[in-house]
């Protein structure tokens, strides 16, 4: 065996292995670089998604020849003066950007301090090839051109242009964000994507989110024990199938962080699906020494002194934003609602939209035959359900109406006075349930129903395992539950809430919850969660039958509950059609 140094252009290829991952990545480098530098203004130039060309151009600092060597050179930075690495201000400090791009890529660098001349230095791939005098305005211009085409096997891991430019354009909307006082222009393939003024933070989010947030968003501004929150986050009836777009910051550093993620999804937990993620741009500001920022070479995650305390701003915060926001919504028309009912199409394209009926022709089959009946007994299911209430003169004046009928057995028809309202019965009363539950939680008595027979339930070990070491927490929610034997879980008593419930199921289901919850959740946490599992199991499936009068105090009950606009996994538990809505339907508008 013999062990050598490895060659200093070596040791850069190695490094931008973890710095320069794809074009996205010494984009970011070299805007952050430009930032540092003080520049006013920053405009970038791309081509084939940074895979051809990423230009940044800046009117910042610029640098001397002698400097640009030493940029140049690994580990060399001027952002750190003083030796320490706690009370870092710039995006950099590792001094390894430089290097690295240029170790993978054919990189020109130009810069000019004001009142010098400008030089240019170029190096292929970690060699210089060449450097002189160049012409330019005071500032910096890096041009990266040939990324990567020395190294297939990062080539191979590449995206399409389209994918990379993707991932550019997502690195400079944060960097923007970050910095809402510096101009940013962007140009790919030629076309001007973004023009951005210098402005304020909100107006740069504004300008750089969904404008849809402008109606659907609602604007964070809380504080505790020396840590600030500012920014904006989508109510949760307005959300996405991907987490493409939580912008989130640290002392203005954009991080992708896990910890401040999962809080963000601990904030929305049971008021969205779990697959749907909120729109979000976060500003947290930390004493700088509360944060470590020195631990990912690429800088986007941090350490934080006190997770908890993070985690528990960013809960706290946004939900009670959340919460206020759902109350002055609750007797208003869901925000969802407009976007189901109210439509731009044609009146044709509605009246083509109109569903056709569910049930398939029926098959031939030979008279007499059983079948007929089943599948005649199968339309009837979908027939209304309920008794239909005559329509009166008056109408009582409810924000959800007075119920009319069942249809399907899972949607309740009730009349209000401005139009027609359709709850889904199941999603309603789950969400019912659940803050019945927290409300009798945090008056500190929920109800038990104690069995008269305890139930023996047979589980996996793990899974009693966890149902036991749960087993306060799951006491405080009136499920009592004990040990009893390695696979088996013995339930003395079950929350009154519930109703009969199907004690089997019900475990499963939290012993699935808790092993996803793990150990990182506040008590608080846990139960709402687990609240929610049991809130689940104890209300009216879709397709129960109920009573005009079960359907009047279900629709009494959500406006007087918060949140009951939509369900725990954030969809609205009911919609309105105006009468305005429905005159427009029938073409009498
Ligand atoms: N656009 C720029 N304008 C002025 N100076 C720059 C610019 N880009 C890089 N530099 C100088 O080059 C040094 C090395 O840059 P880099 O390799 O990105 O490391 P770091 O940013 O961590 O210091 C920086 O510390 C800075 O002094
Ligand atoms: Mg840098």
């Amino acid at each position: 065996m013999s062990i050598r140094r490895l060659p200093s252009e070596l040791v850069n290829r190695i490094a931008a292995g973890e710095v320069v991952e794809r074009p996205a990545s010494a984009l970011k480098e070299l805007v952050e670089n430009a930032l540092d530098a003080g520049s006013a203004t920053i405009r970038i130039r791309l081509v084939a998604g940074g895979l051809e060309l990423i230009e940044v151009a800046d009117d910042g600092s610029g640098m001397t020849p002698d400097e640009m060597h030493l940029a140049l050179e690994r580990h060399a930075t001027s952002k750190l003066p003083d030796d320490g690495l706690d009370r870092i201000l710039s995006f950099g400090f590792r001094g390894e950007a430089l290097p690295s791009i240029a170790s993978v890529s054919h990189l020109t660098l130009d810069s000019r301090v004001r009142g010098a001349d400008g030089w240019r230095i170029e190096i292929d791939h970690g060699v210089a090839v060449g450097e002189g005098p160049a012409s330019l305005p005071p500032g910096t211009s890096i041009r990266v051109e040939r990324l990567f085409d020395k190294v297939p096997a990062r080539r191979k891991f590449l995206r399409s242009p389209r994918g990379e430019y993707a991932a550019c354009l997502d690195a400079v909307k944060r960097l923007a964000m970050a910095r809402s006082d510096v101009a940013f222009v962007l140009e790919h393939d030629g076309r001007r994507i973004l023009s951005l003024q210098p402005t304020t933070p909100p107006q740069r989010v504004a300008e750089l989110l969904s404008a849809e947030l402008d109606r659907n968003g609602i604007g964070i501004d809380c504080e505790r024990n020396g840590l600030g929150l500012t920014g904006v986050v989508s109510l949760p009836t307005f959300n996405r199938g991907m987490a493409d777009q939580q912008f989130l910051f640290v002392n203005a550093r954009p991080v992708k962080d896990r910890l401040l993620v999962g809080a963000l999804r601990g904030a929305y937990r049971d008021l969205i699906a779990r697959d749907r993620h909120p729109i979000a741009a976060l500003f947290l500001s930390v004493p700088l020494e509360e944060v470590d920022v020195n631990v990912h070479p690429a800088k986007t995650e941090v350490r934080f002194r006190d997770p908890a305390a993070v985690r528990g701003l960013i809960v706290g915060g946004l939900r009670a934003a959340l919460d206020e926001a759902s109350q002055k919504s609750a007797t208003r028309e869901q925000a969802a609602a407009p976007v189901l009912w109210t439509t731009s199409a044609t009146y044709d394209e509605q009246v083509n939209r109109v569903p056709t009926p569910a049930s398939p022709v029926p098959k031939w089959v030979p008279a007499g035959s059983t079948a007929v009946l089943e599948e005649t007994k199968a339309l009837f299911d979908h027939a209304p359900a309920a008794r239909a209430e005559p329509a009166v003169a008056e109408v009582p004046k409810y924000p959800l109406g007075v119920a009319r009928g069942q249809v399907a057995a899972t949607y309740i028809v009730a009349e209000a006075e401005d139009g027609l309202v359709i709850v889904d019965q199941h999603a309603a009363h789950e969400r019912l349930v659940l803050e019945r539950m927290r409300a009798a939680r945090e008056g500190g008595a929920i109800a038990r129903q104690p069995l008269l027979m305890p139930e023996v339930v047979d589980l996996e070990e793990t899974d009693c395992d966890r149902i036991e070491a749960a087993s306060d927490e799951l006491g405080r929610l009136g499920l009592e539950v004990e040990r009893f034997g390695p696979t088996s879980i013995l339930v003395r008593a079950t929350p009154a809430a519930l109703g009969k419930t199907d004690v089997h199921g019900l475990l499963a289901d939290l012993a699935a919850e808790l092993a996803e919850l793990g150990g990182a959740f506040s008590l608080q946490e846990k139960l709402d969660h687990v609240s929610a599992t049991i809130a689940c199991h104890g209300s009216v499936r879709a397709g129960r039958v109920l009573s005009v009068a079960e359907m009047n105090a279900l629709l009494r009950e959500m406006e007087v509950t918060p949140r009951s606009g939509q369900c725990n996994h954030g969809r609205p538990t009911w919609v309105k059609l105006g009468h305005a809505e429905m005159e427009k339907l029938f073409g009498r508008r």
